[in-house]
């Protein structure tokens, strides 16, 4: 694992979005993991920005999401659907049959869950795995006790999570309490993965995250055992890591960081 800190949301959001854009230009036929929640928003817009301004292209991309509420349907403004709709797929050339997210209202959840590993099966797995963190260190919608080795399957909501998003709802009674994630292990099988913390809000669960124990309890920590996997933040959500002296120097100092430096 690598730890990136940069001095702002703004500059941890703008990594991410350049560290994304480098390997779609690479692979335009990337299959692409992608995450929502408030911390994304800020990518996509930069993503967006990339499509107009640098023509960077989507039209031979693969995409899937992590999660999606049970019982929303892809017309419901809550859904994640919607929200990739809104924040991403609208303003790029993505071809949208090839954008998937688990459907929250499949009428069988297990059969739904099966289905969506196998399409990533079919597309060669995950290359680039975007992902944010929740307030419990979920990944997904991981929440505590979820199996290291889990697959895409129908996950409680705890109420720590239901307390961090109802807010987005219009009716916060609303809110679904379960979502079909993928898992742990699906995440875990992405050839490289992206993490973005920002704000003060993450800085305990993120010092937990990188240099605490492995545990189930908080499934952000299965990420020490990727092979691949760097997590961006800004000063304010690194504020309670012990290890930013190492970090930093990393950054400032392994060539594979020269081009992101500026
Ligand atoms: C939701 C998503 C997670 C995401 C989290 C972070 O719970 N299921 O994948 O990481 O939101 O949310 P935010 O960026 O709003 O803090």
């Amino acid at each position: 694992m690598e730890v990136i800190l940069q001095p702002t949301p703004e500059a941890a959001a703008e990594l991410l979005a350049r560290l994304v854009a480098h390997d779609l230009r690479a692979n335009p036929r990337l299959v692409l993991g992608l995450a929502t929640g408030r911390t994304m928003e800020s990518v996509y817009d930069r993503l967006t920005r990339m499509h107009l301004e640098d023509g960077l292209s989507f039209a031979d991309a693969r995409t899937f999401n992590l999660d999606e509420y049970v019982g929303l349907p892809a017309s419901d403004p809550h859904s994640y659907r919607h929200y990739m709709q809104e924040r991403l797929f609208r303003h790029v050339n993505v071809d949208l049959r090839n954008t998937h997210l688990p459907r929250g209202d499949a009428a069988d959840l297990d059969v739904e869950c099966q289905r969506y590993e196998e399409l990533i099966t079919q597309c060669g797995g995950i290359d680039v795995q975007l992902l944010g963190i929740g307030q419990t260190g979920h990944i997904g919608f991981n929440e505590p006790l979820s199996a290291l080795r889990s697959r895409t399957r129908v996950k409680a909501l705890s109420p720590v999570t239901v307390a961090q998003n109802a807010s987005l709802f219009a009716d916060p009674s609303k809110m679904p309490r379960r979502a079909i994630t993928m898992g742990v292990g699906t995440i875990l099988d992405a050839r490289r993965v992206l993490l973005l913390a920002t704000g003060a809000g993450k800085a305990e669960i993120i010092a937990k995250a990188i240099e605490g124990p492995i545990t189930s309890m908080i499934s952000a920590t299965a990420l020490q055992m990727h092979a691949r996997c760097t997590v961006i933040v800004d000063e304010a959500a690194a504020a309670k890591l012990q290890g930013t002296d190492y970090y930093r120097w990393i950054f400032a100092n392994e060539p594979e960081w020269e081009p992101y430096r500026s």
